[in-house]
């Protein structure tokens, strides 16, 4: 199985690429945004700043992943994707959270990285609950993988109890 479950800061991880689960605009935030704009240094903000937008403010639309280096991060890129608000489940949130998933692994897999950490996309400021998130996540995850065998995919929680949610989604009782 190449896909686990770890409880970590994701900032720590040594792995090709961590995912950033970031706004829009591309230019940090709080929550895990914050988190890796603070530990990857100023570099990380230039770096996007320098991405194109796409529309006035939009550098990655909801759904779509971008690249950049991971600067002072152990990882050696960072995938920023943006996942959807949770409105109820009524606005096309599972599309497009399966969407971040995907096309942030396509990215890693275009850039010939084999290992990519994700943390909970969307399950915290954007308020997507997290027993409903997993499954869409590890449904697109496990789809990815049988075109890219190489990769290596970890899941990053923050804490024990967003583990168990995704280990029960990812081995039901
Ligand atoms: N390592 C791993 N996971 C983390 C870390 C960290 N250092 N910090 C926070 N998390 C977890 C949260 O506990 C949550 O489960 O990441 C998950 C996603 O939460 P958010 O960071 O709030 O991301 P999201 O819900 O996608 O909201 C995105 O928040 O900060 C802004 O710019 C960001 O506007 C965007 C929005």
């Amino acid at each position: 199985m190449n896909i686990e479950i770890v409880i970590a800061d994701i900032t720590r991880l040594g792995v090709d690429a961590i995912v950033n689960a970031a706004n829009p605009a591309l230019l940090g935030g709080g929550g895990v945004d914050g988190a890796i704009h603070r530990a990857a240094g100023p570099g990380l903000l230039e770096a996007c700043r320098a991405l194109p937008q796409v529309s006035p403010g939009v550098r990655c639309p909801v759904g779509e992943a971008r690249i950049t280096g991971g600067f002072a991060l152990p990882a050696r890129y960072v995938i920023h994707t943006v996942g959807p608000i949770w409105h109820g489940g009524d606005r096309d949130e599972p599309a497009l959270l399966a969407s971040c998933y995907r096309e942030s692994l396509q990215l890693a897999a275009a850039h010939g990285l084999h290992t990519i950490a994700f943390p909970a996309i969307s399950c915290g400021v954007y308020g997507y609950p997290p027993e409903r998130a997993a499954p869409v996540a590890l449904a697109a995850l496990r789809e990815c993988l049988l075109q890219h065998a190489e990769m290596q995919v970890q899941l990053c929680c923050f804490d024990a109890r967003m583990a168990s949610v995704w280990r029960e989604a990812l081995n039901p009782a």
